[in-house]
């Protein structure tokens, strides 16, 4: 970063300078608030509005049933896999997009547990977030086996891949922290110990360069719902490596996983490649709408978007310290940009209502409990003045007192 005083003016000419800047205008974005919960719930990307309406009125409403094939709904998962492949460093026909992130969890951690049946543990960071736990740990309790989950702190994660470890199952950048796991390493330490890797991309994917392949990685799992901007609740993806996909099989043997699915066999016979990893009949509006935040994502150069977010973090860690000294925040995120995801964590023992505070004022971000306020910066819309005013709001908001208002002490179900 170049060593400067810090003004607007400053912020101003990186955005005039920013390569990106034209994607802005393809998210519908309010007036008047700066969006920096990209890392939660993207923004809407203006096409979605089209594809919903197409989807609605033109297929379900007018061809209705005939739309599976006029518009060939039965294969949008493979169809969007394999754009989404091209985002995460993998190839054709070895992504499907389907279901839940938790949901395909189970299925690929059956699948690599199955396939190192005589070992009996499962590495985990202690603190990922929480659905990754609490999949593995109904898993261990429904196989009845032995297994169990050995949760380690960032730091362990090498010295903890031994012999016993069947599977290490870790997500690529932490959801509180935006610390950066090592793919690359960590996946050829399990494979000299024999074991399997499922990476958990829900933070990367769509945010920065991932290449899955590059790193031989066994599984993937991932949501779209955040940088790729697919919509509340839009399905999630999963990944095989080609070299697994004869021998790695999940249970929830469904139709759509049949290698037949119309001849409506009595028994389940598996489908070819990555589609067995479906099971039943999916979310077709929520996969059509998906398809904008993919094409656009797509367009964007993976390598400048890593370069602005890590710029975007940098200028706010920056601007924070030096605007906000005396105001006891504490930075919960790597402070090298190399070691970060596209967010920033700050925490604060008043964190929520700091969080609150700032909302009203339009300057959108979230809260993780105990303390911790989450700043996430979406490269394909986050303004480098964005950053700017939302330290200029922090700062009020900590100088004014205004979190102290008791309207924003009351914690809402959703933080
Ligand atoms: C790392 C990680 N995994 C999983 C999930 C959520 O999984 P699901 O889409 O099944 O709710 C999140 C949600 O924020 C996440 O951050």
């Amino acid at each position: 970063m170049p060593d400067r005083v810090l003004d607007r003016a400053f912020f101003e000419s990186l955005d005039e300078d920013d390569p990106l800047a034209p994607f802005r205008a393809e998210f519908l974005l309010p007036p008047g608030k700066i969006y920096l919960d990209g890392n939660s719930l993207g923004a809407m990307p203006k096409r979605a509005q089209e594809i919903v309406n197409i989807t609605l009125l033109q297929e379900w409403g007018s061809e209705l049933i005939e739309s599976w094939n006029s518009a060939d709904w039965f294969h949008l998962p493979q169809r969007l896999g394999d754009k989404t492949a091209k985002l995460i460093g993998a190839d054709a026909g070895e992504v499907v997009v389907t279901d839940s992130v938790s949901i395909n969890l189970f299925k690929v951690l059956c699948a690599a547990i199955k396939m190192r049946q005589e070992r009996s543990v499962i590495v985990m960071e202690a603190g990922n977030f929480p659905t990754d736990a609490y999949i593995t740990q109904g898993l261990v309790k429904l196989l009845d086996r032995g297994l169990h989950i050995r949760y380690v702190e960032k730091d362990e994660i090498m010295d903890a891949i031994d012999p016993d470890v069947a599977v290490v199952s870790l997500s690529n950048v932490h959801y509180k922290t935006g610390h950066i796991l090592n793919m690359q390493d960590i996946t050829a330490k399990a494979h000299a110990t024999g074991a399997l890797t499922i990476w958990d991309l829900c933070h990367s994917a769509g945010a920065m360069p991932v290449d899955l392949n590059a790193c031989s990685a066994d599984f993937a799992v991932g949501c779209t719902y955040k940088y790729l901007n697919g919509g509340p609740g839009s399905p999630a993806f999963v990944y095989v490596a080609r070299r697994h996909q004869e021998i790695a099989e999940q249970p929830l043997y469904g139709w759509w996983g049949h290698a037949d699915p119309f001849a409506f066999e009595p028994e389940y016979r598996r489908g070819e490649g990555i589609s067995q990893m479906l099971s039943g009949t999916q979310a077709v509006l929520s996969l059509a709408v998906l398809e904008a935040g993919l094409d656009i994502a797509l367009r964007a150069d993976l390598n400048d978007l890593r370069e602005k977010s890590m710029r975007l973090g940098d200028l706010f860690i920056k601007l924070v310290e030096q605007c906000c000294a005396q105001h006891d925040f504490i930075l919960e995120s790597p402070r090298l940009s190399g070691d970060r995801g596209s967010q920033v964590s700050i925490s604060h023992k008043q964190g929520y209502a700091v969080m609150q505070a700032l909302i009203a004022r339009g300057v959108i971000g979230d809260f993780r409990a105990p303390d911790i306020l989450r700043f996430g910066f979406t490269p394909l819309y986050t303004q480098y003045s964005d950053i700017w005013d939302t330290v200029e709001a922090l700062k009020s908001v900590m100088d004014k007192d205004e979190w102290q208002q008791d309207s924003f002490q009351t914690r809402h179900f959703v933080t």
